[in-house]
């Protein structure tokens, strides 16, 4: 996202066909907004903190690809992301701030994928450290002058191994030429895995001990209070604790040990921050749930905590800063999408700061029978392709009749309007229940190396009863 390359519209339009079956409208106002960001961060520096993200508010029954659309953006972007559900605020307990939560969660993500990352990349490196570590336990380094006292200070020394016994007092002033070449043989058998199971002593770091803080409810905010126990845990000095273990278990436990020694986290923070101010993503789910259909009249309490999260949500889609373990994150340039099936409630029914806030506005598209056949049939991803993948395993063939899936897509659209509109999810429980039977046989009745073909007999045979009989589908379709 920061970099200098960056999908265009219509690149990123194409890279959510992938996976999304129509939907038009929505997939070129979010690649907009995201080109949009692209192009802030290349504009001069004075109208950069100017240019305000085009937040976006989408709108459309449940199951026709929001939160899809939303999470492959984020996906494609390359950028943290989170996913909240407004109503969750307005549940029992929660208090004002706790909305800032969400940031604070963006920029967690943003730490825990750049030092995943870094981890990666020095692998190799923490690799060969824990090596040396496992090569010391096993035949610990004789130092050159009559020096007493092992290696390294973390590493323990003079761990003895059971069985074969190395470097004997053989002539004076070879000792330490004999101990590096056996250690080089040593160093080969690890290589080798010839000593997996052999027993060493090893310090591991027991993490920093948890600090509990006690205060009023109020009196500190989550961030302040994470900050606090995380700061008093580094002051306590770092326990290590002496554990016998087999070669593969040290590697193990020490591999993410020394790769998180070899990444800087004050360096992973900064940027962290960097990448959640400026390439962020918040989707909040259900915004619809906290709009309230009836103002005017002096509601009730749920409307009022309604309204009230509202509000809170306000500064923090308006911009403003937030205090986080990592830094303070400013959220002017974060992009909001927030998504609503606005049944009951409007989109004017939001408060109107908060409705000027998401300038843009989509409708979805209710899926049609059309789109469900493609849906089956076309997306990376599609449920017969995931199917297909499932029974590969097991070496059995699986293939779908064009027929029969028109006729899956039919069945799902006329449970749809019969039963309930629950969308492309109906996609799911259609198919499962066509091919339970199938996935049980598996391959107790049906052996490996079969071929199967589902044909719009089958389908027809498996589900049309259901279909017909409203009590029957309404509990098993
Ligand atoms: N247009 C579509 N193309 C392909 N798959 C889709 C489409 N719409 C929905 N799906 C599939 O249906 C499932 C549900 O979609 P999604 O989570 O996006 O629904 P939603 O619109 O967010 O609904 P809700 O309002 O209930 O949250 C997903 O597994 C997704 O893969
Ligand atoms: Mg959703």
């Amino acid at each position: 996202m920061l970099d200098d390359t960056f999908l265009t519209p219509a690149q990123i339009v194409a890279e959510l066909d992938k996976y999304i079956i129509g939907q038009h409208e929505a997939k070129r106002h979010v690649a907009i907004a995201l080109r949009n960001r692209w192009r802030r961060l290349h504009a001069p520096a004075d109208m950069q903190k100017e240019i305000v993200p085009n937040n976006i508010l989408m709108i459309g029954a449940t199951g026709v690809g929001k939160t899809e659309i939303a999470r492959r953006l984020a996906i494609l972007a390359d950028a943290p992301f989170v996913k909240v559900e407004a109503s969750k605020f307005t549940e029992v307990g929660y208090v004002g701030r706790d909305v800032e939560s969400m940031v604070r969660d963006l920029a967690e993500q943003a730490v825990s994928r750049l030092r995943q990352r870094r981890q990666e990349e020095v692998k190799a490196q923490a690799a060969q450290a824990v090596e040396d570590i496992i090569l010391d336990a096993l035949i610990p380094p004789m130092k050159a002058p009559a020096k007493d006292g092992g290696s390294s200070p973390s590493l323990g020394f003079g761990i003895g191994i059971s069985g074969e016994r190395i470097a004997g007092d053989a002539v004076p002033g070879s000792d330490q030429e004999l101990n590096e070449r056996t250690r080089e043989r040593f160093r080969q058998k690890i290589r080798n895995g010839e000593l997996e199971d052999r027993r060493i002593e090893i310090n591991v770091s027991q993490g920093a001990p948890s600090v509990g803080i006690m205060g009023a409810p109020g009196m500190m905010d989550e961030a302040t209070m994470s900050g606090l126990q995380d700061m008093l845990g580094s002051m306590m000095p770092k326990k290590s604790r002496k554990r016998k273990v087999t070669v593969a278990e040290a590697r193990k436990v020490l591999l993410d040990e020394e790769a998180a020694k070899l990444v800087d986290m004050d360096e992973i923070k900064e940027e962290a921050i960097r990448q959640t101010e400026n390439a962020g993503i918040i989707f909040i789910d259900e915004i619809d749930k906290v709009a309230t259909a009836s103002s005017g009249k002096s509601g009730g309490g749920p409307d009022v905590s309604r309204q009230g999260v509202q509000r809170d949500l306000l500064p923090i889609v308006e911009g403003s800063a937030v205090n986080t373990k990592y830094g303070i994150v400013n959220t002017d340039h974060i992009l909001f999408i927030a998504a609503g099936a606005f049944h009951v409630s409007k989109p004017s029914d939001l408060i109107p700061e908060l409705q000027g806030r998401f300038p843009i506005r989509v409708e979805l598209q209710s899926l049609t029978k059309d789109d469900f056949y493609r849906i089956l049939k076309d997306p990376k991803n599609a449920l017969t392709k995931q199917y297909q993948a499932l029974l590969a395993s097991e070496d059995v063939q699986l293939t779908f009749e064009d027929e029969a899936l028109l006729k899956l897509a039919d069945i799902a659209a006329e449970v749809n309007s019969e039963v309930e509109n629950i969308g492309a999810r109906r996609l799911h429980t259609v198919m499962s229940r066509l091919l339970n039977d199938l996935l049980f046989d598996v391959p107790d009745k049906i052996a490996a190396g079969a071929q199967l073909t589902i044909t719009p007999q089958l389908v027809e045979e498996r589900l049309r009863d259901m279909v017909k009989n409203r009590d029957m589908s309404q509990y098993i379709l």
